[in-house]
């Protein structure tokens, strides 16, 4: 039942703020004396010993679910220590990539039947690895022969272009790597401010839906466009995948995600003043580099899409020239949550994108 909304892909949008809320329940624990935040993830629990002495954590996955984990991957290296690689799953099982014992390998999936991930499952059982599983759906085949694992409790999401999974798998892996720091002293604090920030994220969420208005225009300004940059780095290189994942497969129009610190080394020839180009310059540690990264567009005269944190309008867009839109402040590591928004809210609402299928689950 799509309710007021007109397709699957729009309720599940706005039903985030919800879903995220699912994600969590009973999950993260504010309280207690000693330790007063935690994580609890009851499928984990007696699994992460070994997963903090693995050599490795590869995130394995397809998709929409791949960009997830990469947009995990930093927060996970910082509060792990543990090397994080990333498989698209069908490249792992075309190389038949090293995978080791000591490896922990984890399966993001919201169907859980995916073919190539499932196949990739196999290959890393059959090599040895502790197999972990982050899917959305109980009994599905992933989550049947991993050897532990999350459900992310997003409920069913019927949209093929998948929305409200990616958030819940986001903010999934994240508890994942409290949970794995959860012994480590010195990132405490930072911790808890994650918690913090994912207690408050369903109502800052709230707050993004609200542009849904000006991503209307936003949309309607580059519907006839022939093709669409999106630059982010950092937390947000993920968001820039994931954004143009979504332009692609739902408005049907060509665009690419592009890691802005590569930005020199090709995409730059492509700039001028026609091609429309979003910049994705939230607050957090790359912050400034992206302000460089603007600069640099805006000298070559590109047409610039500037999304940034409340009130740092002046400082990404010092020429005063580019389109702004404006995302709350949250802890760096919750951004792409709210910045992914920006790139799909509005305009492309279609559940059923040519050619595309919700589960691949054949060759
Ligand atoms: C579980 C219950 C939940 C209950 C809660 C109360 C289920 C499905 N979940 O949630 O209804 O409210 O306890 O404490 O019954 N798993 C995998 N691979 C995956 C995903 C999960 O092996 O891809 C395994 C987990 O290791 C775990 C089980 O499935 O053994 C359930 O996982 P999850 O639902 O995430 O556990 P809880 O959040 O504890
Ligand atoms: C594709 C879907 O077919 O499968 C994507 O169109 C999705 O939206 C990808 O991300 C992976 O699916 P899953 O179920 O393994 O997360």
């Amino acid at each position: 039942n799509k309710g007021k909304y007109e397709h699957y892909m729009q309720k599940e949008i706005h039903e985030q703020p919800e879903s995220l809320t699912t994600t969590m329940r009973g999950r993260l624990i504010r309280g207690g004396s000693c330790k007063s935040k935690s994580v609890l993830l009851g499928g984990l629990k007696d699994h992460l010993k070994i997963i903090r002495r693995s050599r490795r954590i590869v995130f394995i996955g397809c998709g929409t679910s791949y960009n997830a984990a990469l947009a995990a991957r930093p927060i996970l290296e910082e509060l792990s220590g543990i090397p994080v690689a990333m498989e698209i799953a069908s490249d792992l099982l075309d190389r038949q990539g090293p995978i080791y014992r000591e490896d922990t390998t984890v399966f993001v999936s919201q169907s859980g039947e995916t073919a190539d991930t499932l196949r990739a499952l196999e290959y890393a059982l059959e090599n040895g690895a502790l197999c972990v599983g982050i899917t959305n759906t109980v009994g599905s085949a992933i989550a049947r022969n991993t050897h532990c694992g999350v459900h992310i409790n997003a409920g069913c999401e019927i949209g093929v272009a998948s929305t409200k999974a990616y958030t819940s798998q986001i903010v999934v892996m994240a508890m994942l790597a409290l949970a794995i720091g959860d012994d480590t002293i010195s990132s405490q604090a930072r911790r808890e401010a994650i918690i913090d920030g994912l207690f408050d994220l369903p109502s800052k969420v709230k707050e993004v839906l609200k542009l849904d208005q000006e991503m209307n225009d936003l949309a309607k300004l580059l519907i006839a466009e022939q093709s669409l940059l999106v630059f982010g780095r950092g937390y947000n290189y993920a968001t820039a995948l994931e954004g143009a994942l979504k332009v692609k497969e739902v408005a049907l129009m060509h665009s690419e995600g592009i890691l802005a610190g590569e930005m020199k080394h090709g995409p730059l020839a492509l700039v001028d003043e026609n091609l429309p180009i979003v910049v994705v310059a939230t607050r957090d540690a790359c912050f400034s580099k992206q302000q460089s990264v603007i600069q640099q567009l805006h000298a070559r005269k590109g047409r610039l899409i500037v999304m940034c944190t409340k009130g740092d309008a002046a400082s990404v867009c010092v020429s005063g020239s580019c389109r702004i839109i404006e995302v709350p402040q949250v802890e760096d590591c919750l951004q792409p949550l709210l910045a992914y928004h920006l790139t799909v809210l509005r305009g492309h609402n279609v559940d059923q994108p040519r050619n595309l299928a919700k589960s691949y689950t054949s060759k």
